[in-house]
C-alpha cells in the first residue's frame, strides 16, 4: 500500500533562497519518490489569519502554484490543490474544534508566541491548528512533511484523533510528522537567518539583474580578506551546484579582499542554479494552474467527502 503524504503551504510572499534550500527542494525530492500519495495543499484559509489583502490572498496562491512546479513538483503525480475549493475542511474543523478544549488550544506555540508579543490574535488564529489537523484527518494521511516549527501542530493532529476516536470508534487515522531535513539556516544579505521579516533575501525568481542587486547588497564589513556573509551564501549555492567546497576556497583564495570579483561569482552561480526554474516558470499560465487547481479540487473532495460522511454518520449528522 502506498503511503499517503499531504502538506500545507501558506501563500505568503516571494520566494527566497532561504525557502528554496529550506522548503522548496526538499519537498519536491519527497514528492519525486513515487512509492507515496503525495499531495500539495494551499493553506488560503489558513492564510487568511493574517492577509488582508484580497488581491494578494489571490496573487500569491497562484504565484506559490508556479513555484513548485518550476521547482520540479509533477502534477499528473502529485495532487494540488487549494483548501477554499474544498469546503470539508471547514466543517471537519468544526467537528475537531468540539473535541478539543480551550486551555489545550492556548498552549499551542502559533497563538501563544502572538499574544506574548502584544499581538491581538483573532479566533482563526486560536483554532488554526484544528484546521490544520482536518486538512491532515480527511485524507487518513500516514505522513505530513513540515518544518520544525510545525512539529507541534501535528501533535495536535494527533489529541484530535484520540478525543475523536475515544468518543465514537476507530474512524480517524493518526499522522506522523516527517521533520524536513534542512541544509541549516540559509542566511540573508546581513548574515542573520535569512527571512522576509527582515527584508535581507535573496529571490529564487528573479531576474539576474534581481539576484545581482540583492547580492550586491551582501554586507561586508568582515576583517581580513573573506567576506563572510558572502562566502556563507555561497557555500550553500556551490553544494547544490555540485561544486566542491574545495574549489570554493581556491576561488576565495584568489580572490582575497576583492568583495565585486566574489559577489560577481555568487550572482552567476545562483543565476546557473535557478535559471532553468525560471525559465520553466515563464512558461507555465495562469490557464494551466487553474486547471491543476480544478483537477485537484474534484479529487480532494471525492476522498475528504467520503471520510467526512462517515464522521458525520459517526457523530450522529446525517
Ligand atoms: P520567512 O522566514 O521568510 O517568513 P517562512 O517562515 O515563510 O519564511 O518559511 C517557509 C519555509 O522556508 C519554512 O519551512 C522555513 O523553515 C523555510 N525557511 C525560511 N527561511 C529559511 C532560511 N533562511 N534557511 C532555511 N530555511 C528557511
Ligand atoms: N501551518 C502550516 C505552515 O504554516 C501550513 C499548513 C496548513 C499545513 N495546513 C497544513 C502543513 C497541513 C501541513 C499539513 O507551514
Amino acid at each position: 500500500m502506498k503511503k499517503r503524504v499531504l502538506t500545507g503551504l501558506q501563500p505568503s510572499g516571494t520566494l527566497h533562497i532561504g525557502n528554496y534550500f529550506g522548503s522548496l527542494k526538499p519537498l519536491v525530492d519527497l514528492s519525486v519518490d513515487k512509492g507515496n500519495e503525495t499531495t500539495i495543499m494551499v493553506a488560503d484559509y489558513h492564510a487568511l489569519t493574517s492577509v488582508r489583502e484580497p488581491n494578494m490572498l489571490r496573487d500569491y496562491t497562484n504565484r506559490i502554484v508556479k513555484d513548485y512546479l518550476a521547482a520540479g513538483v509533477d502534477p499528473d503525480s502529485v495532487t494540488i490543490f487549494r483548501q477554499s475549493d474544498n469546503p470539508f475542511h471547514m466543517e471537519m474543523a468544526w467537528v475537531l474544534n468540539c473535541m478539543v478544549t480551550v486551555p489545550f488550544l492556548m498552549q499551542a506555540h502559533s497563538y501563544k508566541d502572538k499574544v506574548a508579543k502584544g499581538l491581538d490574535a483573532n479566533a482563526g488564529l486560536f483554532t488554526y491548528p484544528m484546521l490544520m489537523a482536518a486538512d491532515i484527518l480527511l485524507y487518513d494521511t500516514d505522513y505530513v512533511p513540515v518544518g520544525e516549527d510545525q512539529r507541534q501542530h501535528i501533535e495536535y493532529a494527533r489529541e484530535a484523533v484520540t478525543k475523536f476516536n475515544a468518543a465514537y470508534g476507530d474512524i480517524l487515522k493518526a499522522p506522523k510528522e516527517m521533520i524536513i531535513k534542512k541544509v541549516g539556516v540559509v542566511p540573508g544579505t546581513d548574515g542573520q537567518k535569512m527571512s522576509k521579516s527582515y527584508k535581507n533575501t535573496i529571490p529564487v525568481f528573479g531576474t539576474k539583474e534581481e539576484i545581482q542587486k540583492a547580492v550586491m547588497s551582501i554586507v561586508t564589513d568582515s576583517s581580513g580578506g573573506l567576506p563572510l556573509n558572502v562566502y556563507n551564501i555561497h557555500k550553500v549555492v556551490y553544494e547544490a551546484l555540485g561544486k566542491s567546497e574545495k574549489d570554493l576556497d581556491a576561488l576565495y583564495e584568489e580572490h582575497s579582499g576583492k568583495y565585486k570579483a566574489l559577489k560577481d561569482a555568487l550572482t552567476d552561480d545562483i543565476d546557473s542554479l535557478v535559471a532553468p526554474m525560471r525559465t520553466k516558470r515563464d512558461d507555465i499560465s495562469d490557464e494551466q494552474v487553474n486547471a491543476i487547481l480544478k483537477a485537484g479540487a474534484e479529487k480532494a473532495k471525492a476522498i475528504a467527502g467520503a471520510k467526512m460522511k462517515e464522521v458525520r454518520q459517526s457523530i450522529g449528522i446525517t
